[in-house]
């Protein structure tokens, strides 16, 4: 989509309710690209030799989880030039997530905030949904806990979607750092992540005998975490050999924003978070092991950003609410196309 048309397209949908503008264009788009059209718009941006976690990546711009919860829009998000894309976050359960209105442009500061609450289909339906689909670049499952579910019991649900998801995703992300699910961000502290982290990478390993096939597992954090919390998760993550950090999640920090949002329940996306999410990554990349993957998310929307996640550490990057706001045209502003 070129810049014109997509200025065009956002005054339209910007004045549409922001997840009704987002599902219906997305079933729109994806229609097209499913369709003879998907050929013609089809786009590709190949940088040679990115290899992570064993996985070959075309280039290191991906979709961020969220975005296509319930792998629906596959033929649209995996054309449009990323190099990897995540879907999820998936449940064991289907669930109807947290009452609306629950997504807020902060068109100012070009960011959102979320209060969705893992609304989607349920594993099942996701995993058949990659199954059947072709796939030309890696999909990544991000993975996560029920509500209903008790935070003592959230391992259940994680070993759960990680048996459906094992082998299906090129990788698995462990969602423990979502501020929409009532005490889900728990998981990551002091002894729970320990025996968390313990339980899911015993039924890793055993997944591996059984397909004879490695997949990655990342875990995904908070922006909202002491220095404890980040060192110790670092070095629970060398210790049990998991693949990579996704550092960050959205942010419940709103003392950058006006009165007007600050009430606003959710998580923080865009470019308010770019330095939070920056700070942790740094924190990260200090303590684990350069065999580790991070992944660097969270205010990216151009060069500039890219590469200052690079410069701190990360080997791979995702964004969401970038594109939101500037469109399919800024994974090429990234790439420098
Ligand atoms: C509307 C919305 C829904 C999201 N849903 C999820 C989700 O289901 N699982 C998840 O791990 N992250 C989710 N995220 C967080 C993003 O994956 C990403 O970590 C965060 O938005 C920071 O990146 P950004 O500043 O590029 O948007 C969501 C973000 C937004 C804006």
């Amino acid at each position: 989509m070129n810049r014109l048309l997509f200025q065009f397209y956002k005054k339209i949908a910007f004045k549409v309710d922001p997840e009704k503008a987002h599902d219906i264009s997305l079933s729109f788009l994806e229609f097209i690209y499913k369709s003879f059209l998907g050929k013609i718009f089809h786009k590709k941006f190949v940088k040679n030799g990115i290899k992570q976690f064993d996985v070959l990546f075309d280039n290191p711009v991906g979709l961020a989880a969220g975005f296509d919860k319930n792998a629906d829009y596959l033929n649209f998000i995996t054309n449009i030039g990323f190099g990897f894309v995540e879907v999820g976050t998936l449940t064991p359960k289907a669930q109807a997530g947290n009452p609306r209105p629950r997504v807020f442009r902060l068109v100012k500061d070009e960011a959102i905030i979320n209060h969705l609450g893992f609304n989607n289909k349920g594993i099942d339906y996701g995993i058949s949904r990659i199954k059947e689909f072709n796939r030309n670049i890696p999909i990544g499952v991000n993975i996560g806990k029920n509500a209903s579910t008790d935070v003592k019991d959230a391992f259940r649900d994680y070993e759960y979607c990680l048996r459906k998801a094992y082998s299906v995703a090129d990788y698995i992300t462990l969602n423990i750092s979502s501020p929409n699910t009532e005490n889900l961000r728990d998981l990551q502290k002091g002894e729970k992540i320990s025996s968390f982290l313990h339980s899911i990478k015993t039924l890793h390993d055993n997944l591996k005998k059984v397909y004879k096939k490695h997949t990655p597992l990342v875990v995904k954090i908070a922006p909202d975490v002491t220095d404890e919390i980040i060192f110790d998760l670092s070095n629970l993550v060398n210790e049990y050999d998991i693949d990579g950090v996704i550092c960050t999640n959205t942010t419940i920090d709103k003392s950058y924003l006006s009165d007007q949002f600050k009430a606003l329940q959710g998580g923080l996306s865009g470019k308010p978070l770019f330095q939070k999410s920056n700070d942790v990554l740094t924190k990260i990349s200090n303590v684990l092991g350069k065999e580790r993957t991070i992944i660097g998310v969270g205010g990216i929307d151009s060069y500039e950003s890219a590469n200052e996640k690079f410069r701190l550490g990360a080997n791979l990057l995702q964004l969401y609410t970038g594109l939101v706001y500037k469109g399919p045209k800024v994974i090429e502003d990234i790439l420098r196309y």
